[in-house]
């Protein structure tokens, strides 16, 4: 899975990638140089730099931050040439030569096809209510090739000249969100330009965003259901949440402290506990015996977005664990004696590490969090760790 335990400094090398390419697109909006798509600054050009082949070949990795260094190197020299009169033939030459001299990556390996929103952001917030409007909208324009679980079985999958993908599989974890959005309002094409998706131009940009957000969802549930884990890193769906005598609040703004959804139904009875913040998840039907926490959510929404995540349509007494970095990564069933480690689905393959001499957790749910907090998710989408 793309969970990257111990990149060390690939991760921040493929970050910096993003950042200066972001940082550049902003810059160029600023001075009214790039245009607009889809309601957001428009990337210029038909390639872009990625990492994610750069996580395979650690050998061109290395390359690449070596010119980066050469490159800084050159940097200088320029401003010294300019800077300082007496020495100005010595700067100004030593700037060729090293751009000669520096071990310049395959193009590639670091460059990728770009759309004009390849850098686009997903506007949603990955709320539930988005998740909805993205399940009827999945259903009545995509389900048909696609299938209603996702997997590329549609009923007119095989009149396609090419076989949809498996949507619950790594592709769209893979793909930049912006080039999904692309691919999903402009079509897509084989190799000798034949169409082999059609485009959906009559949707609107926020309904495509909402179908890609509908597709990670069902995604992460297919996954959950055949790999009993979340192969790829889920995020917390938003939600409108009350708090006794407080104003409403939604989920994501909890970003920075451990989360837990419970699912009102068969849990016996609800403590809160200090570790984390509690969230009692009811039915909009209000077929629940009432509210146990101090705070609820009880859009019908939510507990269909959970319900999708979690793969079940039996989702009462499930409980979910949400780290700081707002992703899921632990689930009990209705029934469990208690949290453990192996509760925790979205993990790296990597042996867990084991906790600090001295400081043993008291029960279960300490060591899954001590798990959890010791191997956050680094995850790579679109060839950028988010
Ligand atoms: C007429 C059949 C058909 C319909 C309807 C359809 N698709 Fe596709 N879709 C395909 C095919 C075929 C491919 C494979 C394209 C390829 O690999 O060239 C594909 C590929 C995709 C991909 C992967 C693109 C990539 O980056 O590789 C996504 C995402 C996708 N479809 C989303 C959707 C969504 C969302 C809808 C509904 C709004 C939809 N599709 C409707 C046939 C269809």
């Amino acid at each position: 899975m793309t969970v990257l335990a111990d990149a060390g400094w690939l991760n921040p090398l493929i970050a910096l990638l993003q950042d200066a390419q972001l940082g550049l697109l902003r810059l160029l909006a600023w001075l009214g140089l790039a245009g607009t798509s889809h309601g957001q600054p428009a990337w210029p050009w038909g390639l872009r730099l990625t990492g994610e082949n750069l996580l395979i070949d650690l050998g061109q990795a290395r390359r690449l931050a070596l010119t980066l260094v050469v490159l800084a190197l050159a940097t200088l020299c320029l401003l010294l040439a300019w800077a300082w009169r007496g020495r100005r033939w010595f700067f100004a030459a030593a700037v060729p030569l090293l751009l000669l001299v520096a071990p310049w990556p395959a193009a590639e390996v670091v460059l990728v096809p770009a759309y004009p929103t390849s850098f686009h952001r997903s506007p949603t917030g990955f709320s539930a209510d988005a998740i909805a409007q993205g399940r009827a909208l999945y259903a009545a324009q995509c389900a048909g090739c696609h299938g209603a679980d996702g997997r590329g079985q549609g009923p007119l999958a095989a009149a396609q000249p090419v076989w949809p993908p498996d949507l619950a599989g790594p592709l769209l974890w893979r793909r930049a969100d912006g080039d999904l959005l692309w691919r999903v309002l402009h079509g897509a094409k084989d190799r000798r330009g034949r169409p082999t998706m059609p485009a959906f131009e009559r949707l609107t940009d926020s309904e495509a965003w909402a179908v890609i957000d509908f597709m990670k969802a069902q995604g992460a549930g297919q996954s959950l259901r055949t790999t009993s884990i979340w192969r790829q890193p889920i995020g917390l769906p938003d939600a409108v949440v009350r708090c006794a005598g407080r104003e409403p609040r939604r989920l994501a703004s909890w970003r920075g402290q451990r989360l837990r959804i419970v699912a009102a139904g068969a849990t016996p009875e609800l403590r809160e506990d200090p570790r984390m913040v509690t969230v009692q998840l009811l039915p909009a039907d209000g077929s629940a015996a009432g509210q146990a926490a101090d705070c609820v959510t009880d859009s019908a929404a939510a507990w269909d977005a959970f319900a999708l995540i979690a793969g079940t349509d039996r989702l009462a007494g499930t409980q979910l664990l949400a780290d700081r970095d707002g992703w899921l990564r632990a689930r009990s069933r209705p029934g469990d004696a208690g949290w453990s480690e192996d509760d925790l689905l979205c993990r790296t393959d990597a042996a867990p590490r084991g906790t600090a001499a001295g400081a043993a957790p008291a029960d279960g749910l300490g060591a899954l969090i001590a798990r959890m907090d010791s191997e956050p998710v680094r995850f790579l989408k679109g060839g950028f760790v988010h």
